[in-house]
């Protein structure tokens, strides 16, 4: 597939696509967890808002009332508390729960404009929340933005579906290396017993199996993050930050190693 040029940016080393198959199965949430984990490792982290229509970041990081600025330039991302540069279509609009109703070739040039057009200073790393799907800005998203590689959420009884495959597919079409796979909300844990609840039926399969790719991590369903109205993490149950800790160690491994094998 012939592919447009891109613009790299040579103060962001890496950059990390977090996708899926379908909606709602928690890439925002996996992809806050990601950058509040390096971050509170000490990186220098951004994210990049890529779900245009349905932009969700800055209500997860609960910072939904400000508003980051532009001088007819440029875009100056917004620094949250833990020092995490953030841009979301958001956090230009006069209200909240105004739609966006632009047609591809616009969607498309905000996501042009938050990568070329953006103030994101030196980045350890730059996690992009992507749209569900495979839909047309998932793939402007791939085709402007040098992706380092991908972390593809999934639910368990997705293994099985053709759809997640889809999104693996795609990041293969487009050249982009995927990282790996996190299994999102997979059990609970009872909190009387301790015991470990399996939530969906993932037919005696495992993500790695089905799909072919390593599990970088599986996330419980965890109460806190449905009931907290915003994720912050020096708030978050140890056992969520040890989680989260760990996908994020697991990341940079395997980007390591895609990155050793590709110059090798
Ligand atoms: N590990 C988890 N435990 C409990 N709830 C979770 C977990 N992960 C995600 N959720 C919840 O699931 C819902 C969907 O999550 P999220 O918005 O992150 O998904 P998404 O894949 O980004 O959705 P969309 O496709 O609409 O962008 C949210 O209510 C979120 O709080
Ligand atoms: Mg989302």
């Amino acid at each position: 597939m012939e592919l447009p040029e891109k613009k790299y940016l040579p103060n962001i080393k890496q950059v990390i696509g977090v996708i899926s198959g379908k909606g709602g199965v928690g890439k925002s949430t996996i992809a806050v967890l990601l950058a509040q984990a390096l971050a509170n490792d000490g990186k220098n982290v951004g994210i990049l808002d890529a779900d245009i229509t349905g932009p969700s970041i800055p209500r997860l990081l609960g910072i939904e009332t400000m508003k980051a600025e532009s001088d007819g330039n440029r875009l100056f991302p917004i620094l949250n508390e833990d020092g995490i540069a953030i841009l979301s279509i958001n956090l230009f609009n006069e209200a909240e729960d105004s739609p966006v109703i632009w047609r591809g070739p616009l969607l498309g040039k905000a996501i042009e404009q938050f990568w070329g057009d953006a103030e994101w200073g030196s980045l350890d790393y730059l996690i992009i929340d992507f749209p569900p799907g495979t839909s047309d800005i998932s793939l402007t998203a791939f085709q402007t933005i040098p992706l380092s590689g991908v972390v593809v959420v999934t639910t368990p009884q997705e293994y099985v579906s053709m759809i997640v495959r889809k999104s693996i597919n795609m990041a293969g079409l487009l050249n982009t290396p995927v990282l790996g796979v996190v299994e999102n909300m997979k059990s609970l844990v009872c909190p009387r017993c301790g015991e470990i609840i399996s939530l969906f039926d993932d037919h005696g399969d495992s993500a790695d199996k089905r799909l072919g790719v390593p599990v970088l991590a599986s996330l419980p369903w965890h109460k806190e993050v449905v009931t907290a109205k915003s994720i912050h993490w020096n708030a978050l149950p140890e056992t969520i930050r040890k989680d989260a800790l760990r996908m994020a160690k697991e990341t940079e491994l395997a980007l390591a190693s895609v990155q050793k094998a590709n110059k090798a």
